[in-house]
């Protein structure tokens, strides 16, 4: 792999997907790797990251000077060029030229890593420090008004950095200077592609079950659905996915796992419809914590009930996860943040079964689950669907969770997604919940008659992982055309909201 070493800021990830995008397999690996460590697991190059401390200051995360000697193509971005300057015989000072945001790049004409590119650019910049010296035999690759080394370069040693952050979209020309560095300086050739991606997953699947067979939680989900359908290459009718309809999907949803991805996997499928037993637990109850806890238990007791069903044919061994690799690094990534909510994956790990986990989606980021999606040929809807809460619906409905209720949000979610799809704004935005405030009520008016119906909120977000979120500005005829086919085909409805809060510090999602 190419092995993105971390030296703390959350920059880490982004350069790891966008190494993937220009076609190479990475991984991302804490600082404190000695270079034993690095070199078993045989890069093809390292790509130091940006971070927060300064190169000099004491406790600062420094870098195996090892590390440097192992052949390996090595590239700096930000501290990581920083660090590379002061490792390797070059210096770094504090000159007060600090540039933060959109910055001009001059490149040098001789240079190999801007070979090709306009020699004017622009550059995303954040660095206090500058390196005062490159490295002997470095070369000065580009510099900026305040930054007379905005980048060097040793293409002999498979070498070169850059002050600014190639990874980050305000850089005009971040990926081309990326695949500049790992396809010329450093020789690689791109072979990470889904076809491939999904053939290494399915021999590593084989590898891991052997004979033996497995049960996997169907969500509705795009990661549960790629991760069966992986598996089922891999293992065929020796996999039997787990589909537990609590009656909380939106309309279509059930269907779609229970017809379209039988259809486009042939997996063999087993269905519980538990609707009844869900809202019969879920009644009386407003509490949002409440409500998540009840779904997540009721969700175990169905699906190890099921489990055991199907263990009573076969030796059942594993259980398939549909984990992603953000989720791995950052369950390596020791303290976690706050519990904001008690986020689980219905279709997620009962914890007292004791299977073996197989999980083929952990190297992967969600895009490429996507990508291998599509490659299996599931379908389009499946692959694209935006993101959904396990608790489903129940937690769209501010008050109550009842089957009228649910009634009610099913057809406004399904007015509000084909709209929104008819407008061609799937991709543009993250997700769009539509919330029920059941228990509030507002007067209206609708022909000649009063009404006193439920308000419904809009909640379109844009994001990039869900961590943090703006609202979508979503063009005003589409909304009106929502409004009016919301308070015209859902009696009652008379009254449409938009939610124009971002997260922090609304989250997306209302409980
Ligand atoms: P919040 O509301 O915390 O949501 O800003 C962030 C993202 O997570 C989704 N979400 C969940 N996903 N199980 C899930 O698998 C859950 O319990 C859950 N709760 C929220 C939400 O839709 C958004 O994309």
């Amino acid at each position: 792999p190419v092995l993105v070493i971390d030296f703390g800021a959350q920059y880490a990830q982004l350069i790891a997907r966008r190494v993937r995008e220009l076609g190479h397999y990475s991984e991302i690996v804490p600082h404190h790797a000695d270079a034993a460590e690095v070199a078993t697991r045989e890069p093809l190059a390292l790509i130091l990251s940006g971070g927060p401390a300064s190169v000099y200051e004491p406790g600062a995360p420094a870098l195996n000077p090892k590390i440097f000697e192992l052949g390996v193509p090595v590239f700096g971005i930000c501290y990581g060029f920083q660090l590379m300057a002061a490792t390797l015989g070059g210096s770094v000072a504090n000159t007060g030229g600090a540039e933060f945001g959109a910055t001009p790049l001059r490149a040098a004409g001789s240079s190999r890593l801007f070979a090709g590119l306009p020699e004017e650019q622009t550059v995303w910049m954040s660095h206090r420090d500058t390196v005062s010296a490159a490295p002997p035999g470095f070369q000065v690759a580009a510099a900026t008004p305040n930054t007379r080394i905005a980048a060097f370069e040793n293409p002999e040693r498979r070498m070169a950095g850059v002050q600014f952050h190639p990874e980050v979209r305000h850089t005009e020309y971040g990926q081309a200077i990326l695949r500049r560095f790992l396809q010329d300086i450093a020789g690689l050739k791109p072979d990470w592609t889904p076809s491939n991606i999904v053939s290494e997953l399915v021999t590593a699947i084989r590898e891991q079950i052997g004979d033996g067979y497995a049960i996997c939680g169907l969500s509705g989900g795009v990661d549960s659905a790629v991760a069966a359908a992986l598996v089922q290459r891999a293992i065929g009718d020796r996999l039997t996915c787990v589909f537990v309809d609590h009656g909380l999907l939106r309309a279509g949803e059930a269907e779609q796992v229970e017809q379209d991805f039988v259809a486009a996997t042939g997996v063999r499928l087993h269905v519980v419809d538990a609707a009844d037993r869900f809202l019969a637990a879920l009644s009386g109850v407003v509490d949002p914590e409440e409500k998540r806890r009840i779904i997540g238990r009721e969700f175990i007791r169905v699906f190890e009930a099921a489990a055991q069903d199907i263990a009573a044919s076969a030796p059942v061994e594993f259980l398939v996860q549909g984990t992603l690799y953000p989720d791995v690094v950052e369950s390596g990534g020791g303290a976690n943040a706050a519990t904001i909510k008690s986020h689980h994956n219905v279709g997620g790990l009962p914890p007292d079964l004791r299977f073996r986990l197989v999980e083929p989606l952990r190297t992967l980021f969600k895009d490429e689950v996507r990508a291998v999606g599509a490659e299996l040929g599931l379908p389009e809807s499946l692959v694209w669907r935006q993101p959904f809460p396990g608790p489903g619906l129940a937690v769209r409905i501010i008050g109550e969770v009842t089957r009228d209720r649910l009634s009610v949000l099913r057809r406004a979610d399904a007015v509000v997604r084909e709209e929104l799809t008819a407008a061609g704004l799937d991709r543009a935005i993250w997700q769009c919940p539509v919330v029920l405030l059941a228990d509030v009520r507002s007067v209206g008016v609708q022909g000649d008659g009063r009404t006193y119906g439920h308000p419904v909120v809009l909640r379109p977000v844009t994001s990039e992982d869900a961590m943090t979120a703006d609202w979508a500005r979503i063009p005003h005829d589409v909304l009106a055309h929502i409004s009016t086919r919301l308070t015209n085909e859902i009696p009652e409805i008379n009254r449409v909201v938009l939610d124009i809060t971002s997260k922090p510090p609304a989250t997306i999602e209302w409980e």
